[in-house]
């Protein structure tokens, strides 16, 4: 079977990437990135590539390549989904605010509307992908779904979970170490998209780091494999409390193990927790179908990953209070990135949120700043948490576009996203413009504490 026409529902951040590769890499293929946020539609078709909405690197110059050739963004899903042989689903699927499994299932709803609405427009014969991650044998409900309708349209259900991290997308997507493909192996038809699936990826990815499985194999390869890197970060972060205790130095330690070839080096970087939209709510997922299937020390194993990671943050807030002599009341603190790592402009689940959050419960004046995250964004995650009133946050945290602005007059800085701007920074600058003596925590281990203390910083890192 040879693919002619893609739809993708959901321009986000794993869409509207993935898209744009697969456009790039395909130019015989129609491409048309779908999604009901018209802003989001309006800002990816905007002249000025730069203002697509999705920050990452390399991105806006392919879409700046195929954009209105063969790649497309709009608003109407039913032509797309119409028009297409294949659609990827990437709408989002966050951790449920309510009712059953509230605080740790995956909310499916979005996920559910979009099978409905396939159901309701396709005439022809469709390949349907999961590339959200969802949890293991949500594919079997989408089935459900579609074969329900009644008017004769056959659909396979493939799992193609996206292994990118933001910040690095283009490259991941570029070259993966692996693509994933699920699917009815057991069956003609399974195989056959399965093989659709994997041409289209074929394009540019060698064969051999193409991997088909079962769909179960595949929803919860990606689970684990999420669930495996927040691990490491959540072992290294619980050893660099014990460093700070111990005068053990959390780097020389991590670089010691990670230099076992069995352990290896990545993912072995204290800080000050982990974020994004993926690490918490995978495991969270993992932990509940475990419950779901009574497994008890399952789900308390994985579980203690994010509690480590809660433990990360607060502890860094709370360290910070501490050596200012136990009040920040009044204090102006200010915040060096908002996102939750570098290079991406997404703030989901990043850990200054919740460092910001504590000391606003201590009535400290907060002053970020974020190279590539909005104010309005900064004020809408504060509001998200629900800690105070939306005129409180607005009212405690000030938004600027500069470090040198944020910490003028400042009694202290938190350093929470380890953008490359902030290691080329006039320290001895920054210390003097603010008050004595001048407080500099490292969430990231961004800077070298010895040229730090040799300006007169009070300096605090993670683990050190
Ligand atoms: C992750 C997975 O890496 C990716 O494969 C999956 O598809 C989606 O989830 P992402 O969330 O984009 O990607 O970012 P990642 O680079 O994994 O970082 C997650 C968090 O862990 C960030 O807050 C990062 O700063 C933190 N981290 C990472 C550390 O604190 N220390 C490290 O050593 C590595
Ligand atoms: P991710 O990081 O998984 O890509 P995002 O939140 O960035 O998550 O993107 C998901 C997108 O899916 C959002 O832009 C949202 O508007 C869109 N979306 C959710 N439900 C639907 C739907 N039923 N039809 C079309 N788009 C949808």
């Amino acid at each position: 079977m040879k693919i002619k026409n893609i739809c993708c529902i959901g321009a986000g951040y794993v869409g509207g990437p993935t898209m744009a590769v697969i456009a790039e890499k395909c130019p015989g293929v129609k491409v048309t990135v779908v999604d009901i946020n018209e802003k989001r539609i309006k800002q990816w078709n905007d002249p000025d590539v730069e203002k697509i909405p999705i920050y990452e690197p390399g991105l806006s110059s392919i879409v700046k390549e195929t954009r209105d050739k063969n790649l497309f963004f709009s608003t109407d899903v039913d032509k797309a989904i119409d028009e297409a042989d294949m659609i990827f689903i990437s709408v989002n699927t966050p951790t449920k605010t309510y009712g059953i499994g509230k605080g740790m299932a995956a909310d499916l709803k979005y996920i559910e509307l979009c099978a409905r609405q396939i159901a309701a427009v396709a005439k022809n014969d469709k390949i349907v992908i999961e590339k959200s991650t969802l949890p293991v044998r949500t594919a079997a409900a989408l089935k459900n779904i579609l074969d329900n309708t009644g008017n004769g349209v056959k659909y396979q259900i493939l799992s193609n979970p996206e292994f990118l991290a933001e910040g690095t997308a283009v490259e991941d997507l570029k070259s993966p170490d692996r693509v994933l493909i699920g699917g009815d192996i057991e069956s003609e038809e399974g195989r056959e998209a399965m093989e659709a699936l994997v041409n289209i990826y074929a394009s540019w990815v060698p064969k051999e780091k193409i991997l088909t499985t079962n769909v179960w194999s595949s929803e919860l390869s990606k689970l684990t494999a999420n669930a495996f890197l927040a691990q490491r970060v959540s072992s290294i972060n619980a050893i660099s409390e014990l460093c700070e205790k111990t005068g053990a130095d959390v780097n020389e330690v991590a670089k010691a193990v990670g230099m076992d070839s069995r352990v290896g080096p990545k993912f072995l970087k204290a800080s000050v927790g982990f974020g994004g939209s993926c690490f918490q709510k995978d495991i969270l997922n993992l932990v509940y179908i475990a419950r779901t299937y009574n497994l008890q020390e399952v789900a308390d194993y994985w579980e203690q990953v994010i509690i480590m990671n809660d433990h990360q943050k607060r502890r860094f807030a709370a360290n910070m209070v501490q050596t200012m002599y136990n009040t920040v009341a009044g204090k102006k603190i200010a915040i060096l990135g908002w996102a939750f790592k570098k290079d991406t402009n997404d703030t989901r689940e990043s850990a200054a949120i919740y460092v910001a959050d504590y000391l606003l419960n201590e009535q400290a004046e907060i002053v970020v700043y974020d190279p590539k995250v909005t104010e309005e964004q900064i004020y809408s995650d504060l509001d998200y948490l629900g800690s105070r009133s939306g005129d409180a946050n607005r009212k405690g945290v000030t938004v600027v576009k500069s470090s040198y602005e944020a910490c003028d007059n400042a009694h202290a800085i938190a350093v929470l996203t380890e953008w490359d701007e902030f290691k080329q920074l006039d320290w001895k600058k920054i210390y003097d413009q603010m008050l004595k003596p001048a407080f500099l925590f490292d969430g990231r281990r961004l800077l070298e504490p010895k040229t730090k203390k040799e300006i007169g910083f009070e300096f605090y890192a993670i683990g050190n």
